[in-house]
């Protein structure tokens, strides 16, 4: 089978910029096509912006713009800040294309036509936050959990799609296919929603109340529900339904949501794409939320971290890393600037930052900066050569199961690795006696191979740091590839390396902590 993989981030709300938990999502995404990019396959990355619906509208109306000028205008800003972050999407989605408005039309016609949409009235709990009708059971204390604002009652003669007729098919199909939603807890919180009745989804809005949308092509006097329109993104960007990409990629497809936006990722995308006659996607992975002080990081929620303000503080592969690293994939987290700059300090600067630097500045000296052929080998790089190897093969298991904290966890054995091996090899001691020359060659040799494999498994993480390290270890291909670590000995004995740098500044924290890192 021809080895390809396409991920999804969802398509995020223009009412407001991106804050660190977008950001989140984005970077995991980024991550994992980097890494399947290593791995050689094809890869296809799409992001993009959820553009129409309620909140938009109230969104541009309070900030005194009309609609249009309004979203073209946030939607920028996501791209942009996409492009500072270097995030490598290969397309960017908006709902508002016209492309976009047609599938979505295409399919809600063709529902219609099967006989699986209906018009009908409804009422009920409908919360604008999350733009859907709450169930009773989903209220706390009378709220919505997520936006802790109350759901204003609504009665409208609306169009419906039959959901509730497909459950017992969608149960099966979750039961039948465990890689669907992972991690597991997420697959049984779907089936925990299913095992009570699953009402028929309002997937209309009447104009006279709402009239930013995609016109029902069945009715004019009414535009798309939101969520059926931006769910529809993950196929229209792949040119469904005739487009070779969509041919080549919708099978391999990745979701990847926060759990905020289980219900319409694990229930209504699957069943509408069954009515349309189309397969469910391949894999939808859950992830927790990042919190401060245990309340989620939203905008509704006033609290927001700014990415592009983190970057200017820390730099952005040390913030790539932090969230990477940090974070267990499936699990909530809380962020704090007190953890990261200490994840800074110690992993980047010094155990990844001082090994780097410390390496070249020793080549530099002992051998002008040339890679030095390496001589006898002795227990000690018998170790640290399967040390990387067996790194290398842990690795990969790790990437594909999304545990990327453990995968960071393994590089990081190998860094520490290597720095041992320098302290029990010492080769500044080495140096000083003409007689161990040879030994001197080969531990600069290993250690500069160890950073070579240690670069290219962090390339998908920290693209721009590791692209750094390749370079200045004499590589010169611009695209590290996986199979080059199949084999020990890559770097070339005589080849010009650069002189030594810092790859990351210490955080100093005694210093004015408060005004360096105030972030909110
Ligand atoms: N527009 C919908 C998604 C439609 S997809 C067809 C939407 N947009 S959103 O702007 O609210 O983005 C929600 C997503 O942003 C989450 O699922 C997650 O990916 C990310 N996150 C937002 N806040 C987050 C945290 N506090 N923590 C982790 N991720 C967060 O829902």
């Amino acid at each position: 089978m021809a080895k390809r993989f396409y991920v999804t981030t969802p398509i995020y709300y223009v009412n407001d910029k991106p804050h660190i938990g977008h950001t989140y999502t984005t970077i995991v995404a980024d991550t994992l096509k980097r890494f399947y990019d290593l791995l050689g396959y094809e890869t296809f990355f799409l992001t993009g912006t959820d553009e129409h619906g309620e909140k938009i509208v109230e969104a541009a109306k309070k900030a005194g713009q009309p609609t249009d000028v309004y979203v073209d205008k946030m939607s920028a800003v996501f791209e942009e800040t996409w492009v500072k972050l270097n995030i490598s999407n290969d397309a960017f989605i908006r709902t508002t294309d016209k492309g976009h408005i047609k599938v979505v039309q295409l399919i809600l016609q063709r529902i219609y036509d099967a006989g699986d949409i209906y018009f009908g009235t409804y009422e009920g709990n409908y919360c604008i936050g999350c733009e859907r009708f709450l169930t009773a059971r989903e209220l706390v204390d009378g709220k919505c959990p997520d936006h802790k604002s109350e759901p204003v009652q609504s009665k409208e003669e609306n169009y419906f799609f039959r959901m509730g007729k497909y459950r017992t098919w969608l149960i099966e199909y979750i039961r039948k296919h465990p890689e669907f939603i992972r991690p597991e807890r997420y697959r049984n919180e779907v089936l925990g929603f299913l095992s009570e009745p699953l009402d028929d989804l309002c997937i209309s809005r009447p104009k006279s109340r709402l009239n930013w949308g995609v016109p029902l092509p069945f009715d004019e006097n009414f535009v798309t529900y939101v969520w059926f329109d931006a769910l529809i993104n993950y196929i229209s960007a792949l040119g469904y339904p005739e487009k070779v990409l969509f041919h080549k990629f919708w099978p391999v497809a990745n979701h990847l949501i926060a759990k905020d936006i289980l219900k319409p990722h694990g229930i209504y995308w699957p069943i509408m794409l069954k009515a349309a006659g189309i397969e469910p996607c391949h894999h939808l992975h859950v992830h927790g939320y990042w919190n401060i002080d245990e309340g989620k990081i939203s905008k509704s929620l006033g609290k927001v971290i700014d990415p592009l303000k983190l970057k200017n503080l820390f730099g952005l592969d040390a913030i790539r890393y932090f969230l990477m690293r940090e974070m267990v994939f499936g699990l909530d987290c809380n962020f704090s600037e007190e953890i990261l700059i200490a994840r800074i300090n110690a992993d980047l600067a010094n155990d990844l930052g001082n090994l780097f630097s410390r390496s070249l500045t020793m080549v530099k000296k002992y051998f002008e900066s040339t890679i030095p052929q390496p001589e006898t080998i002795t227990e000690k790089e018998e170790a640290l050569k399967s040390m990387a190897l067996g790194v290398v093969q842990d690795y990969q298991p790790l990437m594909k199961d999304l545990s990327f904290h453990k995968a960071l966890g393994v590089i990081w054995e190998l860094v520490n690795g290597v720095n041992k091996y320098i302290d029990d090899t010492a080769p500044w001691a080495l140096a000083k006696d003409r007689t161990k020359m040879e030994r001197l060659k080969t531990v600069m040799y290993w250690t500069l191979e160890s950073l070579r494999f240690i670069s290219t498994l962090l390339s998908p993480f920290m693209p721009e740091t590791s692209q750094k390290m390749l370079a200045q270890l004499g590589i010169k291909e611009p695209f590290p590839k996986f199979h080059t670590l199949n084999v020990w000995g890559g770097i070339r004995p005589g080849t010009k390396i650069g002189a030594p740098t810092i790859l990351f500044p210490r955080i100093d924290t005694s210093r004015n902590l408060n005004a360096k890192t105030k972030v909110s």
